[in-house]
């Protein structure tokens, strides 16, 4: 049964797994700290397996940034990205956090365009290199 959870328990290392999932790097280290100082994260689980998630990092006034928004490739275009989506976003409403931000690449403008973002430039830079 696929579950949708806010800030549940969750080890790091099943994180770093459902990144991997996707191609992405991640370190252990980074989640055992970066959970704790989350706003909030959403977890999406199929029985016990996480097969999605969603981080959250803000002032908790101002501004807010979505991140991190990973689906296990398996469960993919079966609305549950757009779930998590709502989810956050429905929060920060309730919070009245003004902004929310997100960075996405070209081939998923229409994937975030359908929750109401207005597309701007932006930039990133990675201060060290990750293994
Ligand atoms: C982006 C992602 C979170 C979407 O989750 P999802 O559960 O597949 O999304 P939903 O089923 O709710 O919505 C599907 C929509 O997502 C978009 N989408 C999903 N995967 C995509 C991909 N690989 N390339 C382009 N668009 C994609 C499509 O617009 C699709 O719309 P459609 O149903 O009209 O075709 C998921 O594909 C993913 O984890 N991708 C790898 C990690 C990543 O790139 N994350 C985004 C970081 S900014």
């Amino acid at each position: 049964m696929i579950t949708y959870e806010i800030s549940c328990p969750i080890e790091p290392k099943q994180i770093v797994e459902l990144r991997n999932s996707v191609g992405w790097n991640g370190l252990t280290d980074w989640y055992e700290k970066s959970l704790k100082n989350s706003y909030f994260y959403i977890c999406c689980f199929d029985d016990k397996e996480l097969i999605g998630f969603l981080d959250v990092v803000s002032n908790g006034v101002t501004d807010s940034y979505i991140q991190d928004v990973i689906v296990k490739p398996e469960y993919q275009c079966r609305g549950i990205g757009t779930r998590m989506m709502e989810m956050a976003i429905e929060k920060l409403k309730a919070d009245k956090i003004y902004a929310i931000s997100v960075l996405f690449e070209e081939r998923l403008a229409k994937f975030y365009r359908k929750f109401g973002f207005h597309i701007m430039q932006a930039g990133q830079m990675e201060t060290y290199k990750a293994d």
